[in-house]
């Protein structure tokens, strides 16, 4: 997988994509980052990027030309375009739908705007995708893209060392993950459950599934609505559900 940041802050991004588990797919060849500043594809000698918007008010707004050219420049395959990605706060939401989407493409384009506004025709022209990280407002669009790469380059395959991984993740699975525990069995008097220790692997595996229901109905009840329920979730709901009934009894 291709993939292409066109940023005014190189350095904001660049450790991020040779660290940890970006860092090692990029060694195994299984994502291939570049990184550009967009100001080198400006057409003016001093390398202007931005300028005041038409009709006035404050700020700048970022000229069409260079990102036209920058992408237009590193498109590998005439035939199939790239994934073109402008990060912004009105995009739409990103999720782990969208991220295993990306996954699938061959390369991927991302725009980070710093302050700026974008001129109008790049989103109708250039950009195939808007996406936001959350309703929040970033300095720029550098970390929100770094979210997504990392969410998403750690979905091709061989990226993580443990396959199973990613497959058993939050949200993966419709779930939140159940809870995870290690040696020592006991610490400062907090035990481990006894079912983990117990060998029996089809009650490790009930007991992981009713406590992924279990925290997913607590922090996030919106993801159990969506969710194709099965006899054993609407079981260990019901069960979940009785237990909560006698807590509040006592
Ligand atoms: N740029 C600034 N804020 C952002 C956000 N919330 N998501 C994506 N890109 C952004």
């Amino acid at each position: 997988m291709r993939i292409d940041i066109l940023t005014l802050f190189p350095e904001m991004v660049t450790p991020v994509l040779s660290s940890s588990i970006l860092g090692k797919a990029s060694e195994k060849e299984i994502a291939d980052f570049h990184v550009h500043n967009f100001r080198d594809f400006s057409e003016s000698k001093h390398g202007t990027v931005d300028d005041t918007p038409y009709g006035g008010g404050g700020g700048m707004v970022l000229k069409p030309e260079p990102l036209f050219r920058a992408v237009e420049s590193m498109a590998t395959d005439k035939d199939k375009k790239p994934r073109v990605i402008l990060m912004c706060p009105q995009g739409v939401p990103y999720h782990q739908k969208l991220a295993e989407e990306l996954a699938k493409e061959e390369h991927l384009v991302f725009i980070c705007g710093h302050y700026e506004g974008y001129d109008e025709r790049i989103r109708e022209h250039l950009v195939t995708d808007e996406i936001s990280i959350g309703d929040y407002v970033l300095t720029g669009g550098e970390l929100a893209a770094m979210v997504v790469i990392d969410s998403v380059v750690r979905l091709q395959p061989g990226a993580l060392g443990n396959q199973t991984s990613a497959v058993e993740d939050s949200f993966s699975t419709g779930l939140l993950e159940y809870p995870h525990y290690t040696r020592p069995a006991e610490y400062r008097g907090w035990k481990v459950p006894d079912v983990l220790l117990s060998g029996h692997h089809a009650n490790i595996e009930t007991w992981r599934l009713k406590e992924s229901l279990r925290r997913t109905s607590e922090r996030r009840p919106d993801l159990l609505d969506k969710l194709e329920l099965t006899t054993e979730m609407k079981k260990l709901l019901a069960e979940l559900e009785q237990e909560k009934k006698w807590e509040d009894k006592s």
